[in-house]
C-alpha cells in the first residue's frame, strides 16, 4: 500500500486537514515519505494518522523526521520531577506523577486549562514551534476535541486596510498573559522570569508555501508601540475573525490518533471533557529554525 493524503473534508475546507493512510508511522521512515509527509503538511496544515501504537521512543523517532525537536520547557514544573521520562516529550494529560487523575485545584491542572483558549504552541518561547505532534495514548469516553483554525485562509479573507495596517506589527507573547485570561497568577519568582515576554511578529511568511498567515496566539497581550487596551481590543478582534466556523476544523480523537499541525499556518484549542476521566496525550515538538523577527529580516 502507497501513502495516501486527501482531505478530510473535501467540500467545506478542501486544503485544511488531510486524512493520511497507506502508512504505519511508528517504523522508521523512506526519506521519500518523510518528503511526502512534509508536502503534506504544506498543503493541509493539519495530517490526521489512524492507529498508530506509538510509545515515546517511536513517537521521538517518527518526529526528528522533521527538525530539530524542542524542550517540554513551557510546563509549569519543568526541572522537577515529571510523569514522563523524556524531557523532549510534552505531558499533556491530566495525570499526576502517579498516574492518577489530578485534583480539581491541582495548580498544574489549573495551568494546563489555558490550552482551551487558542493558541499557537511555543508563541512564547523566542523561537516558537513549526509542528506538533499529538498522540492520544487515553481518551476519555466523550469530549476533549481538539479545534483547528487556518491562519492562512483567515489572513486572505482580511479586508485590505487591515492587512495593510498589520504588516509590520509586533506582539509580546507570555504564558503570564495567556493564564492571567482565565484568572490564574499562582505564578512563582522563578516562573515570572522563564516566562517573560518574547518578540513575535503579527503576519508571517510561510517558508515553504511563500503563504502569509496570522501568527496569533492568547500569549499575545501587547503590541510594541501601542496602548495596550487598543492592542488587545486589536487582538481579540483578529482571534475573532481568524476562528469563525469556516476557519475550523474539530478533530474528534481516536485511541492512536497522532495528530501533526503546523504552528506557522494553524491556532488551535483544547475542548472540556469529564474531569474525572483520563485523557493522556504525549506531544513532541518540532522547533522553528528562528525567531519570527529573525524570518522577517
Ligand atoms: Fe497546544
Amino acid at each position: 500500500m502507497t501513502i495516501s493524503i486527501r482531505p478530510r473534508d473535501p467540500v467545506a475546507r478542501p486544503f485544511f486537514a488531510g486524512e493520511v493512510s497507506g502508512i504505519d508511522i511508528t517504523r522508521p521512515l523512506t526519506p521519500q515519505q518523510a518528503a511526502a509527509i512534509d508536502k503534506g503538511m504544506d498543503q493541509y496544515g493539519v495530517l490526521v494518522f489512524h492507529d498508530q501504537h506509538f510509545d515515546d521512543e517511536s513517537q521521538l523517532a517518527f518526529s526528528r523526521n522533521f527538525g530539530r525537536l524542542e524542550e517540554a520547557s513551557g510546563d509549569l514544573n519543568w526541572g522537577k520531577a515529571r510523569r514522563l521520562e523524556s524531557a523532549l516529550v510534552n505531558d499533556i494529560s491530566n495525570l499526576d506523577n502517579d498516574n492518577q487523575v489530578m485534583a480539581r485545584d491541582d495548580r498544574k491542572r489549573l495551568f494546563s486549562l489555558g490550552n482551551r483558549l487558542w493558541h499557537s504552541d511555543s508563541s512564547f518561547k523566542e523561537v516558537p514551534a513549526k509542528y506538533s505532534l499529538l498522540s492520544a495514548r487515553l481518551i476519555p469516553s466523550a469530549g476533549g476535541n481538539t479545534e483547528f483554525a487556518d491562519m492562512r485562509t483567515a489572513y486572505d479573507a482580511l479586508d485590505d486596510a487591515t492587512k495593510s495596517e498589520i504588516e509590520n506589527l509586533v506582539c509580546e507573547h507570555s504564558q503570564l498573559y495567556s493564564r492571567s485570561l482565565l484568572g490564574f497568577d499562582d505564578f512563582t519568582a522563578e516562573d515570572r522570569v522563564r516566562f517573560k515576554p518574547v518578540l513575535q511578529r503579527l503576519v508571517r511568511r510561510h517558508p515553504s508555501t511563500g503563504r502569509k498567515s496570522l501568527f496569533l496566539a492568547s500569549h499575545a497581550g501587547a503590541i510594541v508601540g501601542w496602548p495596550v487596551p487598543e492592542a488587545r481590543a486589536l487582538l481579540r478582534d483578529l482571534i475573532e475573525h481568524a476562528t469563525q466556523r469556516q476557519f475550523v476544523y474539530a478533530h474528534e480523537w481516536k485511541q492512536w490518533d497522532l495528530v501533526m499541525w503546523d504552528n506557522r499556518a494553524t491556532m488551535h484549542r483544547a475542548r472540556p471533557f469529564d474531569a474525572k476521566e483520563v485523557r493522556d496525550m504525549h506531544r513532541t515538538t518540532v522547533g522553528c529554525e528562528r525567531s519570527t523577527m529573525a524570518e522577517a529580516a
